[in-house]
């Protein structure tokens, strides 16, 4: 979900409803604000996208005020409706509450409410949490207080965010498990779930610690944990602009974050490699010794980043001949993984704030691992509770669906495994300032593909009405396979699905029909016989009537008989071909879902960071 507070001089609904808009991919199933003003609270809340609340708020305007909240939506407790909807108030409508998280504790302090005779109207944790704020305050509490100790009894995650309306002049926040950033500006306060909400008014940003509770007025910013001793949060300056943060032109953000490609790949080699190609990665916190002892890799991610892993695995198995096994993230605290001081886990997060990431890498650190974040996000949780992290550098993602956030993890997760082999010492000395000097020309190879890919455009033209699509790849191909068929369903809402051209004939060949679409990534030609195996498996499929869409290196003649569609390659090591061929699928899929209609920095049912297990 995404969360907004604003106490200033400005009227509080254009600055909540404009931080709402710049964190709705966070969430979208519905939206609402509450206003102060006069010791009463104003208050809408709409189910479906911010759009619904703001026509809501034009036909039925709210009083002038210069203090309040918002909230929008991603449903765990209760169906996306408007009684759902955050903000929720006490009975007395004097406090209103939004949250992001989940009260883990929600139903025995629900029975004790209702065994107190208070009538909660949704089925949502979020409103037990309001009942109680509103009990400790009407009893003489402030609203600071009064979080505090509602905060000392409440189980889970949460970030929560309150007014008062006998208190115009703060809002009050706290957090535990859930992201919360204070903006701090002149005569005036804000809070967010991250700094998108605010950043277009001030780059002066606080980040909280765990367990505490801020208070903003117009003239400061108080912290304090939960029991009300003083503590402090962490200043830091936000170096992304508010251009970062807009499309610049483009129909959809996805759409421009695949096109930034090239210049987030370059980024995120910037500065981390000499002219002969000795890696400089300073901000890996581990030392060299210890980095020598370790004899286990666990790579762990959700969703997309997990295919980055997957990519990972082949790269840095190959080059440090240390074991690596990869994970998603939610299974892997569950299966009670063997971690030792000598195993490195690598978590790979976009937002740093996924909780089923989180989880496992708070898991990890208690069993004394090694944790190494591979994030986005300047100052999100996951990068905070690791011993070490590698920035990525891509800039704000914005459309849900992750694209150039998966490609500046391939690079980082290349730039760990050369790293390691280096202060490992291994015989392939030469073997990485070579693979240093491939990386550096990436940027091109993928403008290159960029500037190509008119027939990917004529393409999703062609699958308009197609009801299911297969992606097949081998080695490093297949988790690009994967994250193909990953792109497709959460864009277009077709059935996709990924799977190793080995594989196929142990099964998934049963699907193929007449004119059924399958991407093959073919990989580079000279090496294990891979490229001809995965030649075999086309002509496989083809023999059976599959339409074969075939990414393969541009001179690769062999393949181009059995290609229904070629889409060309550039030439480039094998470990590093997802890095071109996932472009042409990405797009594919963002073609196809806009050709269709849907919302596609928005697809239905999801949201860019879920903090919720
Ligand atoms: C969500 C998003 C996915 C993303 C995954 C991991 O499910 O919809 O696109 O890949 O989370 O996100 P993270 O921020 O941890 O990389």
């Amino acid at each position: 979900c995404g969360i907004v507070g604003y106490v200033g001089e400005r009227q509080a609904r254009d600055v909540v409803i404009e931080g709402l808009r710049r964190l709705e991919y966070r969430g979208y199933d519905s939206a609402g604000i509450a206003l102060v003003q006069d010791g009463a609270l104003s208050t809408d809340k709409r189910a479906g996208k911010l759009a619904n609340l703001e026509k809501a708020i034009a036909e039925h305007p709210l009083p002038p005020s210069t203090t309040g909240i918002g909230h929008t939506r991603w449903a765990t407790h209760g169906a996306p409706n408007d009684v759902n909807a955050h903000p929720h108030q006490g009975p007395q409508r004097r406090v209103a509450v939004v949250h992001n998280g989940i009260l883990e504790n929600f139903a025995r302090l629900r029975d004790e409410l209702e065994r107190a005779d208070h009538d909660l109207l949704s089925e949502t944790d979020t409103e037990v949490a309001a009942h109680l704020l509103e009990a400790e305050v009407l009893a003489g509490a402030d609203l600071t207080t009064a979080m505090q100790n509602v905060c000392r009894r409440l189980e889970g995650a949460f970030t929560l965010v309150a007014v008062d309306a006998h208190d115009p002049s703060r809002v009050v926040a706290a957090r535990r498990n859930s992201p919360l950033v204070v903006g701090i500006g002149e005569g005036e306060n804000f809070i967010g779930s991250d700094v998108a909400a605010f950043i277009e008014h001030t780059r002066e940003a606080l980040e909280l610690g765990q367990d505490q509770v801020v208070t903003i007025t117009r003239e400061g910013v108080a912290v304090s944990d939960f029991d009300g001793n003083p503590a402090e949060g962490r200043r830091y300056h936000v170096d992304w602009d508010l251009a970062a943060a807009e499309k610049d032109g483009y129909d959809w953000f996805m759409r421009k974050e695949i096109f930034e490609q090239p210049r987030a790949i370059g980024d995120g080699l910037l500065g981390r490699h000499d002219e002969a190609g000795q890696l400089q990665l300073d901000e890996v916190r581990i030392s060299d010794d210890e980095l020598r002892e370790i004899d286990k890799i666990i790579i762990i991610g959700c969703g997309t980043a997990n295919y980055a892993g997957m990519v990972a695995k082949y790269a840095i198995e190959h080059w440090t001949r240390i074991p690596c096994e990869v994970e998603l993230a939610h299974e892997f605290r569950y299966r009670d993984p063997i971690l030792t001081r000598n195993t490195l886990v690598v978590a790979i997060s976009q937002s740093g704030e996924t909780a089923d990431t989180l989880m496992a890498i708070r898991h990890a650190v208690k069993q004394k691992a090694r944790v190494l974040a591979i994030c986005n996000t300047n100052g999100s949780t996951i990068p905070r509770e690791s011993d070490a992290v590698i920035y990525t550098h891509a800039g704000p993602e914005i459309g849900v669906a992750s694209t150039k956030g998966f490609s500046t993890q391939l690079v980082a997760c290349y730039l760990l495994g050369l790293y390691l082999a280096q202060v490992r010492g291994n015989k392939f000395g030469d073997e990485i300032a070579a693979v240093v000097r491939e990386l550096e020309k990436m940027p091109a190879h993928v403008q290159r593909v960029l500037d190509d890919s008119a027939s990917v455009y004529e393409l999703a033209q062609r699958f308009l009405g197609a009801r299911s699509v297969l992606f097949l790849g081998r080695h490093a191909g297949f988790p690009v396979a994967l994250e193909g068929a990953l792109k497709l369903k959460e864009l277009a809402y077709i059935h996709a699905e990924g799977f190793a051209a080995g594989e196929l004939k142990h099964g998934p060949i049963a699907l193929i029909e007449e004119g059924l679409p399958v991407f093959c990534i073919v990989p580079p030609r000279g090496r294990d016989q891979l490229h001809d195996k995965m030649i075999s498996a086309i002509q496989e499929i083809r023999a059976r009537g599959a339409l074969t869409i075939v990414l393969a290196e541009e001179d690769d003649d062999e393949v181009v008989p059995y290609a229904d569609v070629f889409i060309p390659l550039p030439t480039v090591p094998t470990l590093l071909q997802p890095l071109v061929a996932t472009i042409p699928l990405q797009l594919f899929s963002c073609e196809l879902a806009t050709l269709m209609g849907h919302d596609v920095d928005q697809p239905r049912n999801l949201a860019k960071s879920v903090t919720v297990e």
